[in-house]
């Protein structure tokens, strides 16, 4: 196969380099582009762009593949833990005994909060969407860790990466208790990383917690399934964040904002509020009519993906988890029902057959998020907190890639042409 691609404009040929990683598609290489030929490409959303190189993870959208540095997410969700994934994200191989144990220790050392951060909370409304705290808090940590904002230090990049993956499940827990008016739970170092996260939601001081494993065990899985996703939406804006020097706490705040939206992370607590909307399979079909209808905006909310046109694996594991967990907690939730028969009805109808739309991560999370004990409005705070530990990681590959330039896409513009001022009496 050749390395290059010809190009033929305004009656000049030219030759482009084909860049092959290690897996996946091949990219043409057109940074000289412009330079050579005065034009730009055009790819609104994205849809043809790859913004970099990157060796953290590999998504197969028409073979339903996700890789983390390599292993099958499958493979992660049943044999790892978020720990583990998480020393796997932001360093490449899988933790001995010893680097997990010490990889572990370190977060959990770091999950307390700054005393003072907690008066923020008490500036929002009670009923304020914890995203929105989450923004905000996040975004006010770079005023509390100046020892640790020279992003060109890997010392500095390091403890700031292990604060953010140690602190956002403390600042979740603790946006949860303040839209509920508990006190906030100080995090137990003896507890691991998600059952200390449930005893900081679901504890109160008057009693002990116990944390129930099997609850442990699924959430620790969800948090592996929403470790990293490659070029997302959100972790793109946290390179772009990055690439102009912002510090960590910054990009992280930038991040958290662009994955609130219900087309990208918010989409979990839109597919819980949407199944509930349906409430009985026998309004399933009148939904979907909906969804298949150009004039209405209603989508499916948790079905689709711009890279997944096959089943997301993660919306396989997330399936197996709601049965584990509501046969081990003996629960169950008619809307799980109503989710299994949408699923089964949307994937034979030729719309969403012709259109490649499946079940994606969203779909079946809140499903068991609800079992678990937390609000709909909570679902998109649980998936920041997990999403934190492959922004960090994408930000640090970013950070250390000697190629890296601001990012600073161009345009195509039709506004007007150049004209003269009008003085306001000649208007
Ligand atoms: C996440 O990028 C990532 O990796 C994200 C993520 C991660 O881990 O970071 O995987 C997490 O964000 C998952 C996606 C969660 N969002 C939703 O579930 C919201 C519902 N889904 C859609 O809004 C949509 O599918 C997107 C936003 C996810 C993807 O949109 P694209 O790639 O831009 O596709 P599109 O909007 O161009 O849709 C293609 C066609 C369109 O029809 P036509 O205009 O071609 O006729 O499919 C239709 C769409 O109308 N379509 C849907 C649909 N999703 C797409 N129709 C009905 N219901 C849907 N859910």
């Amino acid at each position: 196969m050749s390395n290059s691609a010809k190009l033929s404009t305004h009656g000049d040929d030219y030759d482009y380099p084909v860049l092959s990683g290690s897996v996946g598609p091949d990219v043409i290489d057109i940074r000289k582009l412009y330079a050579q030929t005065g034009q730009f490409t055009f790819d609104p959303g994205f849809t043809s762009t790859a913004s970099c190189e990157s060796a953290i993870t590999y998504i197969d959208g028409d073979e339903g593949v996700l890789l983390h540095r390599g292993y099958p997410i499958g493979q992660l969700a049943e044999h790892s833990s978020f720990m583990e994934t998480s020393y796997l994200l932001l360093n490449g191989e899988l933790p001995d005994k010893d680097q997990l144990g010490d990889f572990t220790r370190t977060i959990t050392r770091h999950t307390m909060l700054h005393e003072q951060l907690a008066t923020f909370y008490r500036g929002f409304r009670r009923d304020a969407h914890p995203m929105a705290i989450m923004c905000g808090v996040v975004g006010a940590l770079s005023a509390f860790y100046h020892d640790s904002t020279d992003i060109a230090d890997p010392v500095h990049r390091r403890i700031s990466s292990h604060r953010l993956i140690a602190k956002m499940p403390t600042i979740a827990a603790m946006a949860y208790k303040y839209s509920v008016g508990q006190p906030f739970v100080y995090p137990d170092n003896s507890l691991s990383y998600t059952g200390n996260f449930l005893r900081m939601t679901f504890g109160v001081p008057a009693e002990k917690y116990e944390v129930n494993p099997v609850v442990e065990r699924a959430l620790d899985r969800i948090f592996i399934l929403h470790a990293d996703h490659e070029q997302n939406a959100s972790t793109s804006t946290v390179r772009l964040a990055g690439s102009s020097g912002a510090n960590p706490f910054a990009c992280i705040a930038a991040g958290i904002a662009c994955l609130w939206g219900p087309a990208h992370g918010g989409a979990n607590e839109a597919a819980l509020n949407m199944l509930h909307e349906i409430g009985t399979p026998d309004r399933i079909p009148h939904f979907i009519e909906r969804a298949k209808d150009k004039n209405d905006p209603f989508r499916l909310m948790g079905f689709g993906h711009r890279v997944y046109k096959n089943y997301d694996p993660r919306a396989t594991v997330m399936q197996q988890t709601v049965r584990e967990v509501f046969a081990a907690l003996k629960v169950s939730d008619p809307v799980f029902e109503v989710a299994l028969q949408l699923e089964e009805m949307a994937l034979n109808d030729p719309y969403f057959i012709e259109k490649k739309l499946f079940p994606n991560v969203d779909f079946y999370s809140g499903v068991i998020l609800s079992a678990i004990g937390f609000p709909t409005t909570m679902f998109t705070a649980l998936f920041a907190l997990a999403r934190t530990v492959g922004w960090v990681a994408q930000w640090n590959e970013m950070i250390s890639d000697p190629a890296q330039k601001i990012g600073r896409p161009r345009q195509l513009y039709t506004g007007h042409t150049e004209r003269n001022y009008v003085p306001l009496d000649k208007r």
